[in-house]
């Protein structure tokens, strides 16, 4: 009945006879948003993009008029798509009685057109058949380019050289990598802008998408008592933590090229660096928001070789189960030197921050999962209860951490007396755990991203300047460790990563959180 249904939308002639087949309202005077996955038979169109274009549908998010495209080289009918497609979806938000019922619906909205990326006229058919969803209203076209970055400039130049000239906005969201240093992002960028205006560009950094990200800018800016403490004068060092507890598994291809400084620092820690150290923005305007962010990126140091601390994973055998090397990954050379860890201590030279240690850590195959921001604020001067933490001070700080995954929540670790007749102190922790506070669950990043790609805000998305402040701090430090075939020092599978990042850490009196 699938394949009949698309004959029949197929070869349809008006937008009321197509409204009246697929099920719509029809309304002459509505714009239409017709969505193209571009590699749309890849990992991430199936793990994230189509999940939550379906998480959108179903939440009433999506515009009245849709359709969704899948597009790449792999034959594949309409209805093969939809069950790819399928297998995916999820009612995980809530699970309504009519889940499967929506499931449906939104499977009749989503088509395949198999092409080539560096094919004119492939796009030019696919432009086509979306004319004929679109049926005359003013049409929106919104591209996600989840292809390997080779081939973004091929397929972008094709799609917008055979897309109609539509009435409406065409839009390309960009996965990462922006290139692999300050130069091949800046070529990417030249070539890009070619065929786009940088208006056009969407550059997704999911991590900008994650909710307690989002969050940050709400912590410092509506609650009177974080904005006054975020300075050099109160916060002492600022951690920035990722860590996955599954190695490189399926990806090594890529990774290899890329390593995790390329991977995770460059672009997602950095993001939330930028975004927890910038300044008040002028306003909540995408653009006012995004002046901050290159502000504070450009007053920061490029990051130099003695500040970088690189490892590799190794085979680690643990309860009878022996637990991979980088290396024994078919598709990593058995020499190769990409790291799988970093630790780094970055500075910002402004007056706000100047002197505290930005420290970042990003590792795979380490001992668990969890993305976290630890801010360890200094010693309260004179403090008439130093004598209860002996000679650890440490012990005494106060110290926020907004833990952005898994189990999202914020606490504040303070001194707090120990009830009772003696004067004893414990840290304790005020708490706001967003499972026992929030009843309902999270939305995936890419739910966000899409929507406000969708709805036109760039807020959440890499500018071309940003883009190249970041390249800025890490291109030098990228082309030493290569330059001098750093070698990566090894860290068991499963473990906590190379000693030295304690080492690097202690160099600034910090310890990791
Ligand atoms: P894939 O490697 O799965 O590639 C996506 C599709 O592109 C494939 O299904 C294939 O489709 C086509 N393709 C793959 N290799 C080539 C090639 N050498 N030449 C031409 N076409 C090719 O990528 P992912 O789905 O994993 O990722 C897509 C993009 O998203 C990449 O830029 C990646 O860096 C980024 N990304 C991915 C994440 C993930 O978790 N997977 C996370 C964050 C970013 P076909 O053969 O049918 O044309
Ligand atoms: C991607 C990286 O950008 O982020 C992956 O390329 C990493 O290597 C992933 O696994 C982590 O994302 P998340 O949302 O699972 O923390």
């Amino acid at each position: 009945p699938k394949e009949k249904l698309k004959d029949e939308l197929l070869s349809v002639t008006s937008t009321k006879e197509w409204d009246e087949k697929a099920g719509f309202d029809s309304n002459e005077n509505e714009s239409t948003v017709s969505i193209t996955v571009v590699g749309a038979s890849g990992d991430l169109a199936k793990k994230k993009i189509f999940p939550a274009l379906f998480a959108l549908y179903y939440e009433d998010c999506l515009p009245k008029h849709f359709t969704i495209y899948g597009y790449a080289r792999s034959k594949m009918t309409d209805a093969e798509l939809r069950n790819m497609v399928s297998k995916t979806l999820t009612c995980r938000i809530d699970k309504r009685e009519n889940c499967s019922e929506k499931m449906d619906q939104f499977l009749k909205r989503c088509f395949y057109h198999s092409g080539q990326y560096d094919s004119e006229e492939n796009f030019a058919q696919l432009d086509k058949k979306l004319k004929r969803h679109e049926g005359g209203r003013v049409s929106n076209h919104l591209f996600y380019l989840s292809i390997p970055p080779n081939i973004f400039v091929e397929a972008v130049k094709c799609a917008s050289s055979s897309a109609s000239s539509g009435n409406g906005w065409t839009r390309v969201i960009v996965e990462k990598p922006f290139g692999r240093d300050s130069e091949s992002s800046a070529v990417l960028t030249k070539s890009l802008k070619q065929y786009l205006t940088e208006d056009q560009i969407f550059r997704i950094d999911h991590y900008l998408g994650k909710e307690l990200v989002e969050n940050l800018s709400v912590l410092r800016f509506a609650n009177l008592i974080f904005e006054p403490l975020w300075t050099r004068q109160y916060i002492r060092n600022v951690q920035i933590i990722f860590s996955e507890d599954f190695g490189t598994e399926g990806r090594g291809g890529y990774f290899d090229n890329y390593g995790i400084i390329r991977d995770i620092m460059q672009n997602h820690l950095l993001q939330i660096l930028a975004l927890f150290a910038m300044e008040t923005p002028v306003s909540l305007d995408a653009e006012d928001i995004r002046n901050e962010k290159v502000k504070v990126l450009r007053s920061m140091r490029p990051l130099r070789l003695e500040d970088v601390v690189i490892g590799q994973y190794k085979s680690h055998c643990k309860g009878g189960v022996t637990y991979p090397s980088y290396t024994d990954d078919k598709t990593v050379p058995k020499d190769s030197l990409t790291p799988t860890f970093a630790a780094a201590a970055l500075f910002i030279d402004n007056a706000r921050w100047d002197g505290v240690p930005f420290l970042m850590k990003a590792g795979k195959a380490l001992h668990n999962k969890g993305a976290e921001i630890r801010v360890q604020f200094r010693h309260v001067p004179g403090n008439l209860y130093n004598r209860n933490f002996g000679t650890d001070l440490d012990r005494a700080t106060n110290e926020l951490v907004i833990r952005v995954q898994p189990d999202e929540a914020i606490f504040l670790k303070i001194n707090n007396k120990v009830p009772g007749l003696g004067m004893r102190l414990d840290r304790s922790n005020l708490n706001l755990h967003y499972a026992a506070r929030y009843s309902k669950e999270i939305p995936d990043a890419y739910e966000r991203l899409l929507l406000d790609a969708i709805e036109g805000e760039r807020r959440l998305f890499i500018r071309s300047d940003e883009l190249d402040a970041a390249w800025a701090l890490f291109t030098p430090v990228l082309k030493e460790l290569e330059e001098k075939k750093i070698i990566p020092e090894s860290y068991p599978y499963g473990s906590r990563g190379p000693v030295s990042a304690h080492y690097l850490a202690a160099r600034y009196n910090v310890r990791w959180g």
